[in-house]
């Protein structure tokens, strides 16, 4: 983007954007830069002023942002309810017969409302990139999701999660300003199954647990070998991290000896625990993430939704050293960021990461594709669609449905840029293409766990793809992916 090209699509105008069931008071969408080019890029988002957090934080300081936080958490949580409603139906509907690996009930149903004035998918299929992004009439809940708080940010832990922790280890992981937004029903199952790529007939080895440093040894010796244990037993020690540190400007009431790795990948898996995006600057332009699993790391060459780190003993690394302080040396350095030793620690924590496997696909050959003596005409016809007219095997090939590389879904061309509670949405750029073996298990979808079902994938991708697919064809798809 070059500072000459500075026409009518620079100019920023403001516009309220009608919003039925919802208090549009407790939302802020600006829209920018309205009409012209249909490339996001020609509206650049802002710079920040500086790159750095205040080091220098007092116990006088901690104490008033203890009051000032705490007063102001239900007005924030209620506004992310607001926002999240307005975006989608959060009803409990499980399917009749689909469930997670471990049983907990596979979520039904496309869950992103319609705009206003929209009556059916198929209308709005119907309309073109530019007509939707003009009439500004991307459904909400495909853009970007913000943080519970965005200006705020760090890792938010559901409530099971917690719950859990605090029993088994008594380290109590709430925050006193935030709390996780979804809805339970929504989330990956708890605790989630763990399979090993190195023991796979033993099926789950988490024994139905929650796998901590208090049961790991009991659940693991004689399963794993010596250096592996260590590898788990780094996975399951607390480190500092930004929100839960002893200093006087974390988030946690009480000084904290830190979180885990398994505190958000549990059990190898993951429990929808959300956090920012370390690398950009300003706040708006971080992504809300969610937590991703870990099963399948053996199989995949890039980690991180935008980093593309290339093993797994990098992205350990980068992590605890970076990520765990939103990516500022400073802090780091003053809430005692734990250096792990590259050649034993951090291999043993990466060999870990790479026997977690995917859970089973019974229906699947050797080569990823349905054995239609196990299939049903539905699934069979889900496949066909997935390798054929709905394209979805270019970017998602078989055996483990990824092509290990990233893309960029261009969803820029269907909306202006917009700031939805502190999140500015403007261009994504190239994003990983997460594998989709064992997808059922990992509500919700995408980075940022936007997408509530496996139907809203598949609405998504019909949209910004131009699929034009059929009713019966999304329900095929849906019925696919729950094979894999
Ligand atoms: C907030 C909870 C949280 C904690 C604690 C956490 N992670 Fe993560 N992890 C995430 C999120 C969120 C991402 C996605 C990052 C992204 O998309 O940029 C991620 C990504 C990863 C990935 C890449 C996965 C992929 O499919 O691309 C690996 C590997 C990983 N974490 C390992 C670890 C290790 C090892 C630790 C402990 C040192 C750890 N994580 C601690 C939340 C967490
Ligand atoms: C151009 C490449 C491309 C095509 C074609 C594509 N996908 Fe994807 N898919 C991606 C990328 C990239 C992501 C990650 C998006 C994100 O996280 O923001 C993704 C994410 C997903 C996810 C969520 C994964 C997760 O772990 O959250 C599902 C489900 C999915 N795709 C299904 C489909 C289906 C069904 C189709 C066909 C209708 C399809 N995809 C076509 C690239 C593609």
């Amino acid at each position: 983007m070059g500072p000459t090209r500075t026409t009518s699509s620079r100019r920023r105008t403001l516009l309220a954007i009608p919003l039925t069931g919802v208090i549009a008071g407790a939302l802020s969408i600006v829209l920018m830069g309205q009409v012209g080019q249909p490339d996001a890029q020609e509206i650049p988002g802002p710079r920040g002023d500086t790159s750095y957090s205040p080091v220098v934080i007092t116990s006088a300081d901690f104490d008033e942002a203890v009051e000032r936080m705490s007063a102001e958490k239900d007005e924030i949580m209620a506004r992310q309810r607001d926002l999240l409603e307005m975006r989608y139906d959060l009803s409990d509907r499980p399917m009749a017969e689909a469930t997670m690996s471990g049983g907990k009930p596979v979520q039904d149903g496309v869950r992103v409302r319609l705009p206003e004035g929209v009556d059916s998918w198929d209308q709005l299929n119907e309309m073109s990139a530019e007509e939707i992004r003009e009439q500004g009439l991307f459904p909400r809940g495909f853009l970007p999701l913000p943080h519970p708080n965005h200006p705020e940010g760090g890792m938010v832990f559901p409530d099971h999660h917690i719950e859990d922790i605090l029993e088994q280890e008594g380290r109590d992981l709430e925050r006193f300003d935030l709390e996780f937004d979804l809805p339970e029903h929504l989330l990956p199952e708890f605790p989630p199954p763990m399979f090993l790529t190195t023991r796979p007939d033993l099926g789950d080895v988490s024994q139905g647990q929650l796998v901590t440093i208090k049961n790991f040894q009991d659940l693991f010796e004689g399963i794993l070998n010596s250096k592996q244990l260590e590898g788990m037993r780094l996975l399951v020690t607390p480190f500092p991290q930004q929100q839960f540190n002893s200093t006087h400007d974390r988030r946690s009431l009480e000084p904290h000896q830190g979180v885990t790795c398994f505190d958000c990948h549990a059990n190898g898996h993951t429990n929808a625990s959300t956090h920012l995006a370390g690398d950009p600057r300003p706040q708006e332009t971080r992504r809300r993430i969610d937590t991703p699993t870990l099963r399948g790391m053996n199989v995949q060459m890039i980690f991180g939704s935008q980093r593309a780190m290339k093993s797994a003993e990098d992205f350990t690394e980068f992590e605890q050293r970076g990520a765990y302080f939103d990516g500022d040396i400073v802090q780091a350095a003053k809430k005692g960021v734990n250096m792990l030793e590259r050649g034993s620690q951090v291999h043993f924590m990466g060999e870990v990461q790479n026997i977690l496997g995917f859970p089973p696909a019974p229906k699947l050959d050797p080569m990823g594709y349905l054995r239609p003596e196990l299939a049903t005409e539905q699934e069979l016809a889900g496949e066909e669609l997935f390798h054929g007219t709905a394209q979805c095997a270019t970017c998602h090939p078989p055996p483990h449905f990824t092509d290990n590389s990233m893309h960029d879904l261009q969803v820029y061309r269907f909306h202006d840029a917009v700031e939805i509670n502190g999140r500015l949405a403007v261009q994504e750029g190239l994003t990983k293409t997460f594998p989709l073996r064992g997808i059922k298990d990992s509500p919700t979808y995408f980075h940022d766990g936007r997408l509530l079902t496996l139907a809203d994938t598949v609405e998504f991708f019909n949209l910004i793809l131009e699929l034009g697919l059929a009713e019966d064809e999304k329900e095929a798809l849906v019925a696919y992916m729950l094979t894999l």
